[in-house]
């Protein structure tokens, strides 16, 4: 067909101009709107990280407490959708339910039909606040709790935490979970933000772009990769093996090991720094170091034997399973962290729109190959 091939996965492909975040995979850098994630995980908020991806610089200090009090405003879910989530199977995950619900969201939503930037714009504050609000509650729905009205004193952490549990946060816990937010919050074109811009290009519409990605996000190759960390050191633990043992055994068996390896990362994840730091130091206040030593000891061994680096959702799962997060609910934090990426691609694109539709590299039977008749074929 003379067009050309390009890699497997489209690896090494450039896809789209962006202004949002720059990724050195060879020296491990990330950064948003330019400004380096080691110190947004330092230093700054989800509210005031999200400000930063949404509108391409800081907020200063009026700004930044307009954006997170109109993120906290937003904290209101129809009562329809409640009730839609009470009538969910229980074998639902909390991922499937939110690729469900927040593509439901829309038919309560006033600009459900607006595109313009503005529109978006209101439809990301919705949609940021409203996925935390989904997970949280219905994960106590399929426990038989009661649902726990939002706090809108608190932050987009405390918050999400509060309604979860129904019990006010530590400071610890919140910052915790602020810092993981800030870290999963945008990461370029990974797959779930360009299926996302895929959608949004075709003018359809936020909530069907963010359904969309929700979906690319559960695969265990991307998202669910986090869940399928914790998963292997449950079977572990269960089995009272070796990590290293158990994980050589894997990889002899041509099995991969959720959690390491990355597309772009080189070297490695800027973002697995701060959540191996954060899993290690809440084993230690805990007095629960079990999972973050039996998660060093694989990253050592893989490390040195696969030369493959830990990646942001290696740790992330030693982490929340301290702050005693139910296995299943991880991807689905990563999707509320990740709204605020998805929602800042979707309106970079729409800010600057053309259909994104790339070609196939043909090969499949000769052209041209005839019809036959059904009498004779073999
Ligand atoms: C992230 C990931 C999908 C990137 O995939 P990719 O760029 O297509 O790289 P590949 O899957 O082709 O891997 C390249 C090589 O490294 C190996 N590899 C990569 N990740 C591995 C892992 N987690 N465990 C074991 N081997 C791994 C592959 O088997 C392959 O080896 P080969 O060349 O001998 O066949 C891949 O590393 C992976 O599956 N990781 C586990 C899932 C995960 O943690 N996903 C979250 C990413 S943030």
């Amino acid at each position: 067909m003379g067009t050309a091939v390009v890699g497997k996965g489209l690896e090494g492909i450039v896809a789209a101009n962006s202004g949002i975040c720059w990724i050195d995979g060879d020296a491990g850098v990330l950064a948003y709107r330019g400004i380096d994630i080691h110190e947004l995980a330092v230093h700054s908020t989800f509210e005031e990280t999200t400000f930063l991806l949404w509108n391409g610089h800081l907020p200063n200090e009026l700004a930044l407490r307009e954006f997170s009090s109109q993120l906290a405003l937003a904290r209101s879910l129809d009562q329809r959708i409640v009730d839609m989530l009470r009538t969910f199977p229980k074998s639902a995950t909390p991922m499937e339910v939110l690729r469900t619900a927040v593509s439901a969201l829309s038919f309560y939503d006033a600009d459900e039909k607006d595109n313009s930037h503005d529109a978006n714009v209101r439809k990301s504050y919705n949609l940021t606040a409203q996925i935390a609000m989904i997970v949280a509650i219905y994960d106590r729905l399929r426990k038989g709790l009661e649902i726990v009205p939002p706090d809108r004193s608190l932050s987009h952490a405390g918050n999400f935490l509060w309604m979860l549990n129904g019990v006010k946060p530590s400071e610890t816990a919140t910052r915790t979970l602020d810092i993981a937010l800030i870290l999963h919050a945008d990461h370029e074109l990974n797959a779930s933000t360009f299926a996302a811009r895929v959608i949004a290009a075709t003018l359809s519409d936020i909530h069907s772009a963010i359904t969309g990605a929700i979906g690319a996000l559960k695969g265990p190759l991307h998202g669910g990769a986090n869940e399928g960390v914790m998963r292997l050191l449950y079977a572990i633990d269960k089995a009272g093996a070796d990590p290293v043992e158990y994980v050589r055994n894997m990889l002899a068996a041509k099995q991969k090991i959720s959690g390491f390896g990355h597309r772009v990362y080189k070297t490695e994840d800027p973002r697995a720094t701060h959540l191996r730091a954060m899993s290690e130091q809440l084993g230690k206040d805990s007095g629960h170091p079990k999972w973050y030593e039996m998660s060093r000891a694989i990253e050592l061994y893989i490390n040195k034997d696969k030369k493959l680096n830990a990646n942001v959702d290696f740790y992330s799962a030693s982490t929340y399973a301290t702050l005693g997060i139910d296995i299943d609910l991880y991807t689905p934090i990563f999707a509320i962290s990740r709204t605020a990426g998805w929602a800042a691609h979707v309106i970079e694109q729409l800010d600057d729109n053309r259909l994104i539709r790339p070609r196939a590299e043909y090969i499949g039977p000769v052209y041209p190959s005839h019809w036959i008749a059904v009498s004779e074929r073999p």
